[in-house]
Formats: C-alpha cells, structure tokens, sequence
C-alpha cells in the first residue's frame, strides 16, 4: 500500500528566470516582500531587489546553517518591522530553511530562488536548531508557494559545490527508490533525477550550460522525491554526521552514499538494478562512486575532518532508534560502512558477492573470442550454469553427481550410440531447437527430431516395395505426397523412411537380423508422389539401458515414444526436411518421451479391409496412409 500526496507549489523553471520574480510576487497577490540573500549571495539578493523594485521592503543576509531560531527571531523582526507579506529567499539549503521559519511563523508567502540542489525548497520540512539541539517538523505551511529556477542563478555556484550539491540531490533519488512508501509517480521523477544529475555532474568538468540545466532539473525532481516519501539509512547516517560532528552536510552526503548503497544492494536489488540502468552501468554502488572520482568530489569522510576514533559513536547514534531501511541498520554493520568510508575505499561491487564478480570474471575472459556468435554464446552460457548453481545452492556431492552423470553419458557413446542427443532429447532440448527451426519456416510440414535410428545410404528402394521385407505385423499402404510451398509438385526428391518392428525395435537393435529392414530410400515420381508397403508403427521404448535411462527411472517418467514412421525429405533446390508422422489415437501421444508430437505430425492411419490400392493380396486389416509434406524452396 502507499498513499501519495501531490504537493501543489509552483514551478518555474528556465534561463533568466529571475527577471520574473516581480510578476510571480504579484501573481501571489502580494505586494510587500522581505528579501533573504544567502552567504556570498548578496549580488544576486540586490539583483532580486532591483526586479522587485518598490515590493522590496526589506532585506536580510543573515541566514545560517541549520536555521538557529535566533537568527529567525532576528529576521523575523525585520519581517514585521517592514510589514512584509511574502519572503524572496535567494540562496541554498539555509536561505530556504530561514524563508520556512517564517513562513510557519506567521503565514506569509514564500518564493524561493535556488542556487544549490539540496532541493528543500520544493519540501514541506523545516529544521531548526535551539539551544544546539536540532528539531524537525513538517507541515504543508512550510512548503513554499513558488520556486524560480534560474539555470543563469545556478551557474555561479562554484564548480565544486555544484558536484558535492548534486550528489546529495542524487542521494535524495537514490533513497526515494527503496522507500518503503515508493510509488510509481516517484519512481519516475527518482529515475529521471539520477539520469540528469550523473549526466550533469559527468558535464561540469567542461561546465556546460546544459550540465547546470540538467543539474537543476535534476535537483528539482530529486528534492520533490525528498519531500514525497520517507528516506533511510543514507540521511539518517548524513544528518548523524553533520548535526553531531559538525560535518559539512553536501560533502557528507558524498562521501557516504556510494557505501550506504553498498550495504543497501542485497537488500533493495530492484531499485539497485533501475539505478545502475539510470546510470548506464551494472552495479549501482561502484558506478556512483566512480561518478564522483570521475568529478572530483571527495571520497572519505578522513578528509572531511571526521576522526577515526568517532566512528562508532556516528554508528551508535545512527542505531540508536530503528526505522525503515531496506537492509537493517545494525551498529557492526554501519561501523564497517563508516570504515570504509572514512578511509575513501571503492566499495566493493554490489555487496552482493565474490559469486558475481566470479561470474563477471569468466565471462570477461571471453571478451576477445574472434568468432562473435561463440561469445555471444559463452557468454550467456556462464551466468546461467552459474546461476543454476547459485540459486540452487548446488553441493559438492550434487556437483559431482552430475560430473559422473555426464562422464557415463560420454562413456556409453558409439558409433550407434549417442548417449548425449538422447539426453537432449528427454530433456526437451531438441525439440526446442526443433520447433526454432520450423518457426523460420512456417509454411511447412513440421520438423520432428532425428533420432538416433537413422542410418545414412539405406537400401535404394522401387515405387510400391515393401520395406517390412515380411516382417510381422499390419500391413501399411503409404502414399505421399510432396510439394513446395506454392503447392507444386516436387519430383525426384530423395525420401528415406525408416521405423520400428511390431515389437518396438530397429534393425539396428537387433543383431541377429539380417540386413537393413523396415528402412529405405525412394524417389518421388513427375507427380511428387510415393508409395510403399510396410508395416504399421508401434510405441516403443528409447534406449534406457544408460545413464537417461537411469534418470529416467529415478524420476518415474516412463521411455516410450508414441508410434512414428521417420522421413527424411531431400531434394534439388530444397531445404532438407526431416519430421515423423504420428498414428492418431496411439499411445503416448502426450506424454511422448522425447517431446517430439507436434498436432500437424499426427495423422490417421487409416483401417481397412478388403481390395488393395496395388493388387496385393492381404488377408484382414490393412492401414493406409496419405500425407501431402510441403517443403520449402531454398
Ligand atoms: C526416434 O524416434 O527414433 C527417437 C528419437 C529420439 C530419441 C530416441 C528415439
Ligand atoms: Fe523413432
């Protein structure tokens, strides 16, 4: 569940702006207004005062970190001494966070010109400090009623405060993500704030006109994040850092976000896959890092003027009471986040593991395979055995199973034997390849496995001979068919057909047979046709003497093949065709043990008696067969 309050303040955003801060002040239907310039600001605050001309009635320069209230009391003075009705805040995070002070004090106006992109000025939240202590409140009094960005204003912020500001507006993005009040309204702006600002903060080394533009946009999303949904570990350890060791609150935010999403991977592994996406790399931590490296921000909390020996008071304080944070914060935890931090270590790829670095490691080492469909291919193939194992949790014993499986498929292997088709076969492989292949083309008769029964060269065969050369069983009159796609005839193809006796064996299964039976290659006449006589398929069992027999048997599935009669289809021009055709109503039509029944490959076998369609003489039932294949011209 989530509830989403959308915050009614308005925005104004572009490229000197700040000339329109008269008409917004109107626009408020205020006339009056106390002008507040942040430090080092004061000729933006007279440029402000100027655009105001006679609505500026007032002007205070005073603001100060934190909002100490006696430097609210003092402007607030000023505020009622010039019987101002509005607040025009030119500044950064302390500007605004005076122009709130008032604001909830005595109800008036705000319009906030931002030069920073701690973006407070588009959130509902007010901090102050009394007596040294710091106090946090919210209200919709406190947010303000229209912000100027100015890119032009923003530009004058110097280069490495716009990095260490931008970060911390990145922060804002980054803890939105995994907020346990997340949404996807801000999901989106969170997105679309980290795309920005690391595409700004990639652009302030040649500081950009469009690096300060996406900066600023980036810094508005960012901060409406902030004031959207709750935030975690990140700025409860910032605001531990600033408000009790006098840490300056940008770089802080810096320094620790790279290792706060560390220790948050495991834990929020959706949101840490859309920021790596947001950032164009594959783990978020490390990119955000080297982001920061890549614009010269500070990486440890050392520079910052942290001692060592005040880190696991920072951990205890930031402990102290628990609140929502995707990977629980425990005070060891956060000792060995501050650790790292302190001493500006690269954080280690996603916490998640030595396992994906072991992964990332061997595909890399196919990075410079020659043949681009090998790697492609090696490259796949490795994250997915390995996560098979992983997502497993695969044991030695498990792993040796299957090496020993696998030597024993290789071992059973022969010239007649191929142990590891037929365990690609039971385990639906071939026919997934099989039905990719008719999927290229899909105006033919279907495709159907090979199977290990063929052999190359059988006996050359007569139109109307009988390949059962009298073995038992019903007899089979076959007549074929085949055409091309356009459903012309196709004469002279080369049809080798081949099947199992009555009692569910090849030739080739039974040493003392003599000679190739029920297997033959005709040719198709001038009317692409084809017929033979032999004996009606029955099911039969894949070989199961080996080792897919033995799995076979270990996972109670049965071995049978639903009866088929084999065709191999080659002819001058054509694509080779090789399919089966199924006896509709046979057995294990379903539940064939190598997957290999398609619906278009069932077909009637049709009973009769009586007179047959060449003469011969046949006591009883007798089948028949017509099929029309259609194969496809290269
Ligand atoms: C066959 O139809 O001959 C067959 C196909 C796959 C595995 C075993 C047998
Ligand atoms: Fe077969």
């Amino acid at each position: 569940m989530f509830t989403y309050t959308a915050r009614p303040a308005r925005i104004v955003f572009g490229h000197g702006t700040l000339e329109r801060v008269r008409d917004e002040v109107e626009r408020l239907g205020r006339s009056r207004a106390l002008v507040l310039a942040g430090p080092d600001l004061a000729e933006s605050g007279d440029r402000v005062e100027k655009v105001l001309g006679p609505l500026a009635v007032g002007r205070f320069d005073g603001a100060a970190m934190h909002t100490p209230v006696e430097v609210t009391e003092q402007a607030l003075a000023l505020l009622r001494e010039a019987g101002a009705d509005c607040v025009v805040a030119v500044g950064g995070g302390s500007t605004t966070g005076l122009a709130k002070a008032l604001a909830v004090r005595t109800g008036v106006d705000q319009v906030i010109l931002p030069t920073t992109y701690a973006g407070s000025e588009v959130t509902p939240v007010l901090g102050e400090t009394a007596d040294g202590v710091k106090t946090t409140r919210s209200s919709p009094d406190i947010l303000p009623e229209t912000v100027i960005y100015d890119v032009e204003l923003s530009r004058e912020l110097p280069v490495p405060i716009a990095v260490t500001s931008g970060v911390n507006a990145l922060a804002h993005a980054v803890e939105a993500l995994y907020s346990p009040d997340a949404n996807p309204v801000i999901d989106g702006m969170a997105l679309d704030a980290i795309e920005r600002l690391a595409r700004g903060l990639r652009g302030l080394a040649e500081d950009t006109l469009e690096a300060r533009t996406e900066l600023l946009q980036g810094a508005w999303l960012a901060g409406t994040c902030l004031g959207a949904v709750g935030m975690g570990l990140h700025h409860k350890l910032c605001h531990t850092l600033g408000g009790s060791f006098g840490l300056p609150h940008a770089p802080t935010h810096t320094v620790v976000l790279p290792h706060v999403m560390a220790y948050n991977a495991a834990a929020a592994p959706d949101a840490m896959r859309r920021i790596a996406d947001a950032l164009g790399a594959t783990d978020a931590p490390t990119a955000v890092y080297d982001l920061i490296v890549e614009a010269g921000g500070p990486t440890s909390l050392q520079e910052l003027g942290l001692a060592e020996s005040d880190l696991d008071r920072a951990a205890e304080l930031a402990t102290a009471a628990p609140y929502p944070n995707p990977a629980e914060p425990t005070r060891d935890g956060v000792v060995r986040l501050l650790r790292r931090a302190w001493a500006g270590e690269r954080p280690a790829p996603t916490g998640v593991s030595v396992l994906d670095q072991l992964t990332a490691q061997v595909v890399s080492t196919f990075d410079g395979t020659p043949d681009p469909r090998l790697r492609v291919l090696l490259q796949d193939l490795v994250p997915r055995l390995h996560a098979f194992a992983i997502d497993n949790d695969l044991t030695q014993d498990e792993w040796q199973h299957g090496i020993d499986f696998l030597t024993r498929t290789g071992q059973i292997c022969d010239a007649t034997r191929q142990e590891f088709v037929l365990l690609s076969d039971t385990l639906g492989l071939s026919s997934v390849v099989d039905v990719l292949t008719n999927s290229r083309t899909p105006d033919t008769t279907p495709s159907a496995v090979l199977g290990p029964f063929y052999v190359d060269g059988p006996p050359e065969l007569e139109q109307g001979a009988d390949i059962a050369a009298g073995m038992p069983g019903t007899p089979l009159w076959v007549d074929v068919l085949i055409t091309d796609t356009d459903d012309k005839p196709v004469a002279e193809a080369v049809v080798d057909v081949w099947q199992s006796n009555e009692d569910g064996f090849y030739d080739v299964q039974l040493p003392d047979l003599e000679g190739p039976v029920l297997r033959g290659r005709l040719r198709t006449d001038r009317d692409g046709r084809l017929r033979f006589w032999s004996i009606l398929p029955s099911a039969y069992p894949i070989p199961s003497d080996g080792p897919v027999g033995a799995m076979l048997a270990a996972t109670e599935r049965h071995p049978y093949r639903a009866p088929h009669l084999h065709f191999m289809i080659a002819a001058e021009g054509c694509r080779r065709l090789i399919t089966q055709l199924f006896v509709v109503g046979g057995k294990y039509l379903d539940s064939d043990a190598v997957f290999g029944v398609k619906d278009d490959l069932i077909v009637n076998f049709e009973p009769r008696t009586g007179p047959t369609p060449d003469g011969r003489a046949v006591d009883g039932e007798w089948r028949r067969l017509d099929f029309t294949f259609q194969i496809a011209r290269r």
